[in-house]
């Protein structure tokens, strides 16, 4: 028998379930066709286990477990939505809105709902302040709307791009990703796959286009400001 062919048992709100050893509580979910919250979490991602929104309760335990990395354990009792779990997503929802812009966040303030959410529950906190990053003519970069989820990075470096562009800088409140030394993307590695943009869960990156769109650029300013190297001309003029 191989290592792929042993399987263990689980009761997973309720009904028993087998899952292949190594599969993670969000896999076991999965397969039951429970539906956990996940944001730091994305199927072309390595998981990491950075926002916590996923946890469930494993045997009453004192602690919550992250189900995008936890494993599955052999005849565990799992509750995936009790009082605990409810009370710990609705706080991480709660931290989150008084730090960062979520207002194109959907799925985010979908879950807020879900959870009821107080967004007021934090009065005194900071939202994180950025300017916009305009410095390419492929996308633009807005870290006032950035839950660090780490997925950018992760699709640039060993997950898909190898290209390693991103980073992180700064610490605690003012963690923020950035390209090393905060160099312009078009100085950086940056190859503009766009992988990036695919897999981040909010407005922070954000196609140039569709952002000149939103400012209210003319045709002739999306032509100029989205080719690269490309120099303004009289033709570019003509309000196509
Ligand atoms: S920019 Fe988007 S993908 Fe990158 S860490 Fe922030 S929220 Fe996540
Ligand atoms: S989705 Fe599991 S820790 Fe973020």
């Amino acid at each position: 028998m191989s290592e792929d062919d042993i399987t263990l048992t689980l009761t997973l709100d309720g009904d028993q379930i087998e899952v292949a050893k190594g599969a993670t509580l969000l896999d076991a979910a999965h397969l039951a066709g429970v539906d956990i919250p996940v944001i730091c979490y994305h199927e072309a991602t390595s998981p990491n286990g950075l926002c916590r929104i996923c946890v469930v309760d494993v045997d009453g335990g004192r602690v919550l477990q992250p189900a995008c990395v936890a494993e599955c354990q052999a005849d565990s009792k799992v509750e995936t939505r009790n009082e605990r779990v409810e009370r710990s997503r609705r706080t991480i929802l709660e931290m989150l809105n008084a730090s960062v812009n979520l207002d194109e966040a959907p799925e985010i303030q979908a879950m807020m709902t879900d959870y009821d959410a107080d967004d007021a529950r934090f009065p005194d906190a900071n939202l994180r302040e950025h300017t916009v990053i305009d410095d390419n003519p492929f996308y633009v970069r807005d870290y006032e709307q950035c839950v660090l989820c780490w997925r950018c990075v992760q699709v640039c470096a060993e997950d898909a791009q190898f290209t390693f562009a991103l980073t992180l800088k700064n610490r605690g409140h003012d963690t923020s990703v950035a390209t090393a030394f905060d160099i312009s993307m078009t100085e950086s590695p940056c190859v503009f796959c766009g992988q990036c943009v695919g897999v981040c869960p909010t407005g922070a990156l954000k196609p140039k286009l569709e952002w000149g769109l939103e400012q209210g650029w003319s045709a002739a300013e999306l032509r100029q400001n989205t080719r690269r190297g490309r120099k303004r001309s009289p033709e570019d003029d003509d309000g196509e």
